[in-house]
């Protein structure tokens, strides 16, 4: 077969990794045509918008598209024509965790990936090499195979890859430039290497070739399921000790700090905190279960499962440290959140910890306000009638205020809850916040970012998740 050279390539999927990930290509690419659709047309429109208001806040981001948006970056939600032109496809769609029927709340939800996939096979008049972008269960290639090859015209081959995405919230475009490496899984057979080949080509353009790993079309899907699940248990373990931490007097910063000297063990990702959100640790852990328990692997499924409810424990934890330091009782108190987003440096919700301890404490009945200073007010309401949804909006609304800043967040409170690691939490005028807070006036880290001494000196009672000394 002639060697393939990629000059178009459509992106299926403008979201989170969609969207920034093919940016980026394209920014480094200047050769290849790059379009990135998208069913929703909101989405689509923002990617689009004059003044640059893209949907997702992400440092650099805005850079990357200004350089490139209208030359060799765009934007659509004509699906059908970035297919017919492209001639590499990268599936980049959500594969959220199932809410119904046979795996529900474990398996994927594979839906979004095979609507994609048959739109390719229905539109497609000339070959294209198909690229699974979502993180996916292992053998999802297989079945993308299948329904193409049924669905094709005739003369029309489809090469099929999986090139997971690793990027991390808040640092994508960092993660992106540099990426510790890119993972590219094909079938061993001619074809497949060469469309291996071509893929690697494109992201030649700045990435060393050490860096860009090529396996097996499996190993490929299930090491993005490792990898995630190994970073998880990471902080399901550091979290474990912090609860011994504070029952000893033991300090997990001091006791991260150690174990991660270790170079065996390394320092990254050790950061106790009050529990690990975001869109897919919780749903790529569970799919690893799933996919555990369909293999008949009970043991595996059960140690794996273990990652996630220590994370559930994590957060009640923390929950119920605020109900009991408060005496027992928060009913009609006044607490201010600070942070809703599911760590810094992004405005995604998803799972985030901010929404299971706003849950607790409005059913012990207190009073929460809310600041973030990312998160919009629709998304804030939005999460939390799913996290209450037996409780009419109107009625959480009674118990909830949303404010612009953090200082106006903490003004009256009984106490103070850190959920989410902004820097700008780190310049706030405690002395400040101290004079305008009842008393005693309680601060609840759950980040591990304030200076705790510094504020017990002014008169606050400080909580720092991982550390047993009293208040
Ligand atoms: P997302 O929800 O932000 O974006 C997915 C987009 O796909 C949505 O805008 C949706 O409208 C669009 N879409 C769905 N079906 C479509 C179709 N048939 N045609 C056109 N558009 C369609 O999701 P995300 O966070 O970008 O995640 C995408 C995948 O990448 C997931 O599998 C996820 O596990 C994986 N992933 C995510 C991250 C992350 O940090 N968010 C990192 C690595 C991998
Ligand atoms: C994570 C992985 O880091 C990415 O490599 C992967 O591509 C991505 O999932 C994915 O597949 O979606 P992300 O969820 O964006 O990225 O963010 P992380 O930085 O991993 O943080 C996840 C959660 O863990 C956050 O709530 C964060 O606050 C928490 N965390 C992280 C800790 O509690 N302690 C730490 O030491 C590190």
């Amino acid at each position: 077969m002639a060697p393939v050279q990629v000059k178009k390539i459509c992106c299926i999927g403008a979201g989170y990794v969609g969207g920034p990930t093919c940016a980026v290509i394209a920014l480094k690419c200047p050769h290849i045509q790059v379009t990135i659709v998208d069913l929703n047309k909101a989405r689509v429109d923002a990617w689009n918008s004059p003044d640059f208001a893209v949907p997702i806040y992400e440092p650099g981001l805005v850079d990357v598209v200004k350089q490139c948006r209208g030359r060799n970056l765009f934007f659509s939600t004509d699906v059908d024509k970035a297919i017919l032109e492209a001639d590499l496809i990268f599936v980049s769609v959500n594969t959220p965790t199932k809410k119904s029927g046979v795996g529900a709340g474990f398996a994927a939800d594979l839906n979004y990936v095979e609507s994609a996939t048959r739109r390719i096979a229905a539109v497609a008049t000339s070959s294209k090499i198909v690229v699974e972008k979502s993180t996916v269960p292992c053998r999802t290639a297989e079945s993308m195979r299948t329904i193409l090859e049924a669905n094709s015209r005739p003369g029309t081959r489809f090469d099929i890859l999986s090139n997971p995405e690793f990027l991390a919230e808040g640092t994508a475009i960092a993660d992106l430039f540099k990426p510790d490496r890119v993972l590219i899984g094909s079938l061993q057979t001619t074809e497949g290497k060469e469309a291996c080949r071509a893929l690697a080509d494109v992201y030649a353009n700045w990435v060393p070739q050490e860096r860009i790993l090529t396996v097996g079309l499996w190993s490929s899907e299930l090491s993005k399921l490792a990898a995630n699940a190994m970073l998880a248990q990471r902080i399901s373990s550091i979290n474990a000790l912090s609860a011994i931490c504070e029952a000893t007097g033991a300090n997990i910063d001091e006791v991260s700090h150690a174990v991660g000297f270790d170079s065996r063990i390394g320092p990254k990702f050790l950061r106790a905190s009050v529990g690990f959100g975001g869109s897919c640790f919780q749903k790529d852990i569970l799919n690893l279960v799933y996919l555990s328990e369909s293999l008949h692997l009970p043991q595996v499924a059960a140690y794996w499962r273990q990652v996630v409810e220590m994370n559930e424990y994590q957060k009640s934890r923390f929950s119920k440290t605020v109900v009991d330091t408060l005496f027992n009782t928060i009913t009609g108190k006044h607490i201010a959140v600070l942070g809703f987003a599911f760590k810094a440096d992004t405005g995604d919700t998803r799972e985030s910890a901010a929404i299971s301890l706003i849950r607790d404490f409005l059913s012990e009945r207190a009073f929460v306000t809310i600041y973030d200073p990312q998160v919009s007010e629709e998304q804030i309401w939005q999460d939390l009638s799913e996290a209450c949804p037996t409780t009419p909006l109107e009625t959480i609304k009674k118990q909830v205020t949303i404010v612009h800043s953090a200082l106006e967040a903490c003004t009256q409170k009984e106490a103070i809850i850190i959920a989410t690691e902004w820097k700008e939490f780190l310049e706030i005028d405690w002395q400040t916040v101290y004079a305008n807070m009842s008393k005693p006036a309680f601060v609840f880290d759950g980040r591990l970012l304030i200076d705790a001494d510094k504020l017990r000196k002014i008169g606050f009672k400080v909580k720092v998740i991982g550390r047993g000394e009293r208040v």
